[in-house]
């Protein structure tokens, strides 16, 4: 099921992402609440063809953005008082039209502990939509009051109609059941601080992978970094969309096998990425209380993995993984979310072009081979 062009693919954005980054450095510098000029001498190439961007899906940032990225959320996690003055004077919006927990607070508390601040509503009712604005006229107002965004909104490219109209950086934080890549980077986060890689796995991704917009984005990043061996777990009905398994297939370092019995593959994997059937995307409640529990990870199945395998879930959960495999070591899913927030105030930052302070991007290690 195909419900998005595609991006190229490329380390090399082009078209559309060029055209808004020429027009939000411009607005950037011009609305930069410390009336600084923006140092880009302070940044390496990697970190300065972050400034100013918008992120709708991670093929936005090129391999050395997501390890500059990586490494600036390992050194903020460690530095919490000298980056806390970072986004002095930055103003940050979450505009959020669908239900969030973690993703809105995780964005908002970022720019808090960055020094910035917040404005923004939860819930498309509290908003000017409800009396028929459009997307883009909500952007092109919000871009004069803020210095950067991030929307979640139920419909598939409504991220990217946001970016175009906005003239601020704009970030996806979800956008219906196509892409959600800042859940992404703390998913990549997570392998590496287990693995000490995010290549060279065996990963299988359970449960919803038709709607589980966070499976397409970790899939689409994971094919990037290459070496990646996908067990794709779902029944036939929540199958992967073509569009993400045509990444795959493009991609000569990387395989897949669509399999509809966890128990059977439990043992070969490094990591499992647990999802919940994403009940908001159904069209048929019966469909749904037919599918949604169909995998419950429990200590019993957990028996069969490999004793250092990673259990990843982007929350929230409903059924898929019973409470006692919380307490295994195995569980990483509360990881995840640290990860979360550490590696949006590292995007946050990055896309102002506002350096930490004392992080050393000349130290910087590829993540990738
Ligand atoms: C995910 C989402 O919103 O796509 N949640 C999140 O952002 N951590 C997953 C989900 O809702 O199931």
């Amino acid at each position: 099921m195909s419900r998005w062009p595609q991006h190229s693919g490329t380390d090399s954005p082009q078209g559309w992402h060029a055209v808004i980054v020429g027009e939000v450095k411009h607005g950037h510098l011009a609305t930069r609440a410390k009336g600084e000029p923006l140092d880009m001498h302070s940044h390496t190439p990697a970190e300065q063809s972050m400034v100013g961007m918008s992120v709708i899906t991670l093929d936005d940032l090129s391999v050395a953005n997501i390890t500059t990225l990586l490494n600036k959320a390992r050194y903020i996690d460690t530095h919490r008082r000298e980056v806390a003055h970072t986004c002095d004077g930055r103003v940050l919006a979450t505009l959020f039209y669908e239900p969030s927990t973690r993703t809105r607070l995780s964005f908002e508390t970022a720019m808090l502990r960055l020094g910035g601040q917040v404005i923004g509503f939860a819930g498309a009712q509290l908003a000017s939509v409800t009396k028929g604005e459009s997307i883009s006229d909500t952007l092109k107002t919000v871009s004069n009051y803020v210095d950067v965004v991030a929307i979640r909104h139920p419909k598939e490219g409504a991220a990217l109609v946001a970016a175009e109209a906005a003239s601020v950086p704009v970030i996806n934080a979800g956008d219906g059941g196509h892409m959600h890549p800042t859940q992404t980077l703390a998913d990549l986060a997570t392998l590496q601080s287990r693995f000490g890689r995010v290549n060279d796995l065996t990963i299988g991704l359970c449960g919803d992978l038709t709607f589980g917009r966070t499976v397409h984005s970790l899939i689409e990043t994971l094919c990037r970094f290459g070496n990646v061996r996908f067990i794709l777990i779902s029944p036939k009905e929540l199958r992967t969309p073509q569009y993400v398994l045509n990444r795959i297939n493009a991609t000569p370092s990387c395989s897949y096998e669509e399999v509809s019995d966890l128990t059977s593959v439990i043992g070969d994997l490094d990591a499992l990425y647990m999802t919940r059937v994403q009940k908001e995307r159904f069209f048929n409640e019966d469909d749904y209380l037919r599918l949604r529990d169909t995998y419950i990870l429990d200590e019993a199945k957990l028996a069969l993995a490999k004793p250092d395998m990673a259990v990843l879930h982007p929350l929230p959960r409903v059924n898929e993984i019973a409470k006692d495999v919380d307490n295994d070591p195995r569980a990483a899913y509360f990881e995840q979310v640290k990860n979360g927030m550490l590696m949006r105030m590292a995007l946050e930052s990055s896309v102002l072009g506002d350096t930490l302070p004392g992080f050393d991007a000349f130290e910087n290690k590829e993540v990738a081979a």
